[in-house]
């Protein structure tokens, strides 16, 4: 079976070659900080591949699963590599988390007068380091209206190039090499790239279906003296849970009393969907958690604009100037046109995060019935563009054989779950190796067309595979 392009894994039964460790006898990344044997901590899952000598720019694709061991090339993101294969199957795309729509008419508008007329917006020359002004003003008096949070716009607020730069800064900045970073995993793919760049690990504890919700516990239990950093991610990407805010001042409780930071990455904050167990609290909601805990945040999710790469960080003005140490050497500075669009939409929405979030949330509906009748087992989100699915009642294969298969004849992108994970570590009977992400923030005419080929097409498919 032609599988779909995605980094040789170097598994127990890999040979071993200058690019292809072999595995089981590796050093872990953390076994190279701190020689001699060490105990895995159960639930925990870290990455196994040797790492010691390689450059950074290895360490970091290995991070994020998108280095390839036998050709010792960099691959695109998983996103991108099943874009393209969506592209070339003409498949319906319920891969890449991107929008079908276009984001709200006015703020394009907006945008495009601060590009072309001179005198409306900030002009067209470098913003602040820090951001905008408006923008920072803006974000601070929407975390005092929905979260009750004072934040200074001088110094509590700075300006990303997306969440992506935020994340990035934020673990440059609070991780430090030889420590360990923490986060649920799956996760999103940059927390491994930049804990590499770090030179810090990174450990998952595993958000378990089909709840997915976090085990609190098992999180303190894995922090360690060597721990630098939790990531979080509330509304999680891919399973949709919006942590409550027992969770997350349990979160904060347990960084205080540790001595670590949290950054937890708000993305999704605009999307939470009908019938959500819990509303989205920022972690900044929670007393004091500012000394200790930054919220990322992104125009592109909230707005449905993910090409225009406006983010922000949030928290505690001595975190937030650590922060900055790192952010103005990344970007400096970008897009004063839609930051200045994107203030403007944060002050007033105008009804857009309510109809979007309808619109996506009768989107998911009408793919978790039709997953579900094909006997996929999707969860029900609460937030977010993604449903999860369980493929292990129609199939013996992987997730990441399957979405080959889904795509490849079925016509249908999707993308396998463990590409979001430590997957070097996780055993080929775990849950996570049996899920597979589905996005619903496409046109439902998409979606059905999608549900439409997997209910023609999947069975006789999956036989030919059986
Ligand atoms: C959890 C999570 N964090 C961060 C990002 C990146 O956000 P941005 O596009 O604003 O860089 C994404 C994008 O998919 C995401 O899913």
């Amino acid at each position: 079976m032609g599988l779909m392009p995605s980094p040789s894994r170097p598994d127990h039964h890999a040979s071993q070659t200058a690019e292809s460790p072999a595995v089981a006898s590796a050093p872990s990344v953390t076994d190279s900080v701190s020689p001699g044997p060490r105990r895995r901590r159960p639930g925990l899952s870290g990455s196994r591949v040797a790492l010691d000598h390689k450059p950074l720019w290895a360490k970091a694709a290995i991070g994020a699963n998108t280095y390839d061991f036998s050709s010792g090339r960099v691959l695109p993101t998983i996103y991108e590599r099943t874009t393209a294969l969506a592209l070339q199957n003409d498949a319906a795309n319920l891969g890449q988390g991107f929008p079908d729509s276009q984001g709200p008419q006015w703020m394009l508008e907006q945008a495009a007068a601060a590009i072309t007329d001179a005198d409306v917006g900030p002009g067209n020359q470098y913003a602040p380091g820090l951001g905008l002004l408006s923008l920072r003003e803006a974000v601070a008096a929407d975390h005092q209206d929905r979260h009750g949070v004072a934040l200074d716009p001088e110094d509590e607020v700075i300006v990303t190039t997306g969440a992506t730069e935020g994340i990035t800064a934020a673990i440059l900045a609070f991780a430090w090499p030889g420590s360990e970073v923490l986060t649920f995993e799956p996760h999103y793919d940059s927390y491994g790239a930049c804990s590499a760049l770090a030179g810090a690990s990174l450990k998952g504890i595993p958000l378990r279906g089909p709840d997915f919700r976090p085990d609190i516990e098992a999180l303190e239990d894995a922090i360690t003296a060597k721990t630098s950093l939790v990531l979080l991610n509330t509304p999680h990407n891919p399973t949709g849970t919006v942590f409550s805010p027992a969770e997350l001042a349990r979160i904060v409780e347990i960084a205080k009393k540790h001595g670590v930071t949290v950054m937890c990455d708000e993305v999704y904050e605009q999307l939470v969907l009908d019938g959500a167990a819990h509303a989205h609290r920022s972690i900044l909601s929670v007393p004091g958690a500012k000394d200790v805990a930054v919220a990322v945040g992104s125009a592109g999710k909230s707005f449905s604009l993910t090409g225009w790469k406006v983010g922000w960080v949030a928290g505690g003005s001595e975190l937030i100037n650590h922060l900055r140490g790192i952010k103005q050497f990344l970007s400096y500075s970008s897009g004063p046109a839609y930051q200045w669009a994107v203030a403007e939409g944060i002050r007033d929405d105008r009804g857009y995060f309510a109809e979007n979030a309808a619109q996506l949330s009768a989107g998911r509906d009408i793919l978790r019935e039709g997953l579900d009748a094909a006997g996929l087992r999707p969860n029900r989100a609460d937030a977010g563009y993604f449903t999860v699915a369980n493929i292990s009642g129609v199939t013996d294969l992987s997730a990441e054989e399957f979405c080959t298969v889904l795509a490849n004849e079925v016509k249908v992108a999707a993308i396998p779950v463990a590409a979001l994970t430590i997957q070097h570590a996780a055993e080929p009977q775990d849950e996570l190796q049996k899920l597979v992400r589905f996005a619903f923030c496409k046109n439902h005419a998409t979606i059905e067309d999608a549900l439409q080929r997997i209910s023609s097409r999947l069975p006789a498919a999956l036989d030919r595979h059986s």
